[in-house]
């Protein structure tokens, strides 16, 4: 009796043998090496939730790496996950250049690679399967497009040049050369609107802050608008302008770009006027794409996120409707 348990159960075990991981395939739980930037802005923070929670709900295994925003950090971290022979290699790259050496490797292992939030600069776009994320041209042309059509700025180019400060994000990031291209291709057409400073706060509340006084100290009262690539650098020069005895939202009227609850509550209290949005919750597309790819379903290259435009104006409609 006991032998013929046992021939059954090697009899099984042959059969696996042969064909390897056809009875356990079923089962495996796919495996996703997910590098992320860092923590530097309540974007960020919400969009490394959404990610967690979405692969939590799929059943999916993650593997969570945070760049602290230094590319060495995420092509090690890449590096590591083609070693682990992860299923599916995704990340947010800290900047658009630099990725071919390592992208080749991951397709050279036969890893798939997605991009998500932000793009990368390679002539060879086989080198990833599939780009979700915002389109931050477009995010640069909808908050010149509020600005030019405000009426309070309106009035101001009426009689004579708008003097704008432009807070960039980080150098070499996707959204910060979008976002600048953007705003500048808008405001081409209208010549009293001058860029008189631009620098990077590098996406974070305390370089927003250090920068917007410098500004302040150079131009003072000339400065009538910020644009802040997103809303934690503006929310930083709002404290800076304050800290100055000016008026954020009135005496500098304040454009930025995400729609974290922060800036609601910036408008809320009349100190920012316009945040044009930005959806960090990519999770839930993220991991339907990284299952298609496993299951070999064509997935498509480029995934653009629906977004609106929030003036002061709505803000205490909406906040309580924000989910990040
Ligand atoms: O890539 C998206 C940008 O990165 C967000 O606008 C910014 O807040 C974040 O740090």
């Amino acid at each position: 009796m006991k032998r013929a348990v046992f021939n059954a159960a090697s009899a099984v075990l042959l059969v696996l043998a042969f064909v390897p991981g056809l009875a356990l395939a079923k089962d495996k739980k796919i495996v996703l090496g997910f590098s992320q930037v860092g923590a530097e802005s309540e974007w960020r923070t919400a969009n490394t939730q959404s990610i967690k929670d979405a692969a939590a709900t799929e059943g999916i295994t993650l593997k969570f790496s945070d760049a602290q925003q230094r590319q060495e950090n995420q092509i090690k971290a890449i590096r590591s996950f083609i070693a682990q022979r992860v299923d599916v290699i995704a990340f947010s790259p800290v900047v658009e250049t630099g990725w071919e050496p390592v992208l080749r490797e991951a397709k050279a292992a036969r890893i798939p690679v997605i991009l998500s939030d932000r793009a990368v600069d390679v002539k060879d776009d086989s080198l990833w399967v599939s780009f979700m994320g915002s389109d931050f041209v477009e995010e640069g042309r909808r908050a010149a497009k509020w600005l030019i059509d405000y009426p309070p700025v309106k009035e101001l180019a009426a009689k004579g040049d708008v003097n704008i400060v432009e807070l960039q994000g980080t150098v070499g990031s996707a959204p910060a050369i979008d976002r600048k291209q953007g705003f500048e291709e808008v405001l081409k057409n209208a010549p009293k609107f001058k860029i008189i400073r631009s620098q990077t706060g590098d996406f974070t509340r305390a370089k927003g802050k250090e920068v917007m006084e410098a500004f302040l100290k150079a131009e003072g009262k000339k400065i009538n608008v910020l644009y802040a690539h997103n809303d934690d650098m503006a929310i930083g020069a709002i404290q800076a302008i304050e800290e100055a005895g000016l008026r954020p939202g009135k005496d500098v009227v304040i454009v930025s770009i995400d729609a974290v609850k922060g800036a609601f509550e910036a408008m809320i209290a009349g100190k920012l006027n316009c945040t044009v949005e930005c959806s960090p919750l990519l999770g839930p597309q993220l991991m339907s794409a990284v299952k298609d790819v496993v299951a070999g379903k064509p997935v498509p290259k480029r995934i653009v996120t629906e977004e609106g435009v929030f003036p002061q104006e709505v803000a205490a409609k909406e906040f309580p409707h924000r989910k990040y």
